[in-house]
């Protein structure tokens, strides 16, 4: 944890900040891979968070400073362009173009940011700055947006300002969170329903193996996504069914499609077994299984965790978010005592050593 106050960012030019806001990260408890193929995902806000304070200035610009990264942002409004080099400070930046894009002006501004989301680790720290800083400004300006209208900003933000074809779900985790609650998003008609989450806490497990969504291998996947599709015939892999992948596709393509159309029927039990008080841990394992082997998304360390977890008396664990690194989650009765275990065998395999911590499920971005 960090040991300053990240909940009270300071400005770069000293003045008072008028307001602080904050939004989470996300960990996605089922429901990989389904967002931009407009079926369900089961993700929660999670107990860490990016703060920001903001300030209004008389340039026709933003100043943006990072209290983690020691570093100074200054731009003119007038200069944002899409698809510009992708710095710390372009999630900010893109939600000020998105806002400028909808027809609303805004002031000029002085933003300061801090958080205790590790970044690149797949828990959505970048939607979280996103988030903080659209509900900063649709409070400062008056706006009035919806919580719908937020989350879809910041994924124009993300997807044409910065740049990467990422699906709604972490947007829509980080802006709609409720305590103790998981969120079911239908990707298709982009309705939220909150789920009681009564597991205790559940853990997070980070391999500290880093994977940007930027190299493309984020970008393929969905361009096979939508290879499968116009191959179906169907508008999306939300209406395949099993006898239509096997009978009409071969190879990856039918392991991609395959992956997508069993997740959204795990993610629909997960929320049954969660309303009926049952163990979901089954579910978790078969996504892992499914991510790991159809979609291929998965990575040794990975599966290092999500097999010495089952070995050893864990209730669940999957990987989540993009994969190819970053974190697993996993259910267990004793959790400190299986991730020594993952800790040892992360040693005898010579990978980085993993760091945990466990996370609970808390509300979504607004004011401090
Ligand atoms: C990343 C993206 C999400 C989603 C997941 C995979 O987290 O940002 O939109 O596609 O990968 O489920």
């Amino acid at each position: 944890m960090v040991n300053r106050e990240i909940s009270r960012p300071v400005l770069q030019s000293g003045r008072p900040a008028i307001g602080y806001w904050q939004s989470p990260g996300r960990v996605n408890l089922i429901g990989e891979y389904t967002d931009y193929n407009l079926g369900f995902v089961l993700p929660f806000a999670i107990d860490r968070r990016v703060f920001v304070a903001v300030a209004k200035s008389n340039e026709p610009g933003v100043t943006i400073r990072s209290e983690r990264k020691n570093s100074v942002v200054s731009r003119k409004y007038s200069s944002l362009r899409r698809n510009e080099p992708v710095t710390w400070a372009s999630y900010v930046l893109g939600v000020i173009w998105a806002f400028h894009q909808s027809g609303i002006s805004l002031p000029g501004l002085e933003v300061s940011l801090d958080s205790d989301i590790p970044p690149g680790a797949g828990l959505s720290s970048s939607a979280a700055i996103e988030a903080a800083v659209a509900v900063a400004i649709n409070d400062i300006t008056s706006t009035g947006l919806s919580r719908l209208h937020l989350a879809k900003l910041c994924h124009v933000a993300e997807t044409e300002y910065v740049g990467i074809p990422v699906g709604i779900m972490d947007q829509m985790a980080v802006v709609n969170g409720r305590s103790r609650h998981a969120m079911l998003i239908d990707c298709r008609d982009e309705s939220v329903v909150q789920v009681p989450l009564n597991v205790e806490q559940i853990m997070v497990i980070d391999t500290r193996v880093r994977h940007s969504n930027k190299d493309g291998r984020y970008a393929q996947k969905r361009e096979r996504c939508a290879w499968a599709v116009s191959q179906l015939g169907v508008s999306s892999l939300r209406e395949a069914n099993l006898t239509m992948v096997d009978d009409a596709l071969e190879g990856e393509s039918r392991r991609i499609a395959r992956h997508v159309v069993t997740e959204n029927d795990r993610v629909l039990e997960t929320v049954n077994r969660l309303s009926n008080g049952e163990s979901i841990g089954d579910l978790l394992v078969s996504s892992h299984r499914s991510l790991q082997y159809d979609f291929d998304v998965s990575c040794q360390e990975l599966d290092c965790i999500v097999d010495v977890a089952m070995a050893n008396g864990a209730d669940g664990a999957r990987m989540f978010g993009a994969g190819l690194g970053g974190c697993a989650i996993m259910i267990a009765d004793d959790p400190p005592r299986i991730v020594t275990l993952v800790e040892k065998e992360f040693y005898r395999h010579g990978y980085r050593p993993p760091r945990s911590f466990g996370v609970i499920a808390s509300d979504g971005a607004g004011a401090v």
